[in-house]
């Protein structure tokens, strides 16, 4: 059976730091325009999403994710134009057009990017932005050892393996000339960030990455697949405090033509 939330705010806010300087420089790229009518896909604990509501100074910012846990966080952050929606990213259950369609390192949990991006070209107004941040970590040994460590579970599991769905950034650079953006910066930025402690990683991911097998397995059987899973990842991990986390994201904004252009 397949738990229906195991997304944790407070641990997921343990690197609240290193995960939001992305957030930063993707809400950078977005261009200043007035009245704009924003939706955020993954939105998570809300936070940053109330962040990019007053930076841009919108009309109207949607927040959207299918968990209740990080809902129930960012529903107390509601007003001023400001609100949180419950569902799936590949069910578009926010009707209407928005000026800009926002996300920071959610649509990893989408497969299938090329139609995702198409469907999200088509929530877009005219002159409207699509700005993306997705990490690109599916080639590092910490992702490597998560697709091992299920396979070695694979009885438990049922054969459910979680593998990253993310292009190369060409590839997105490719995707975005084709729907007709007309003006585009994607780029792949290293984040540095330095932990306490190798075993950090492994909390980082329980955050993320693990949530998804803890869904799938029972609380006995999931601590064990953690232990497995920080086992192998050890012999790749320097033994350093601290531990120095090379963080691998790529970075998406593009703009559609304004009518008048
Ligand atoms: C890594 S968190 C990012 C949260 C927030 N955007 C931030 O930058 O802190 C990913 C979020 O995406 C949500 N999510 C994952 N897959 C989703 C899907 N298919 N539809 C809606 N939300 C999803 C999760 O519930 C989680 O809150």
């Amino acid at each position: 059976m397949v738990k229906p939330d195991t997304w944790n705010p407070t641990q997921y806010e343990r690197f609240e730091k290193e995960r939001s300087r992305p957030f930063y420089d993707l809400a950078n790229l977005v261009r200043r325009q007035e009245d704009l009518r924003v939706l955020d896909l993954g939105c998570g604990s809300g936070k940053l999403t109330q962040y990019l509501h007053h930076k841009l100074v919108a009309r109207e910012t949607v927040g959207l994710d299918a968990s209740e846990n990080m809902l129930y966080k960012a529903r107390q952050l509601e007003g001023n134009g400001l609100r949180f929606e419950f569902g799936q990213i590949e069910d578009d259950p926010v009707p209407g057009k928005f000026d800009l369609v926002f996300s920071n390192a959610a649509l990893q949990w989408v497969n299938g990017h090329e139609a995702l991006f198409e469907k999200l070209r088509a929530k877009l107004l005219p002159n409207g932005q699509l700005a993306v941040q997705v990490p690109a970590m599916d080639s590092e040994p910490v992702h490597i050892i998560s697709v091992e460590t299920a396979q070695e579970f694979s009885k438990e599991l049922g054969g459910y393996v979680r593998r990253l769905e993310v292009l190369k950034p060409e590839d997105y650079a490719r995707l975005l000339y084709k729907l007709g953006f007309v003006e585009q910066e994607v780029k792949l930025q290293i984040y540095g960030h330095l932990l306490p402690s190798p075993e950090a990683v492994i909390e980082w991911y329980r955050g993320t990455l693990l949530t998804t097998y803890e869904q799938r397995l029972d609380v006995e059987t999931y601590e064990r697949f953690v232990s497995r899973y920080r086992e192998k990842l050890m012999k790749y991990l320097d033994d350093e405090r601290p531990f120095f986390f090379p963080y691998k994201r790529i970075l998406i904004w593009g703009r559609l033509r304004d009518s008048h252009d």
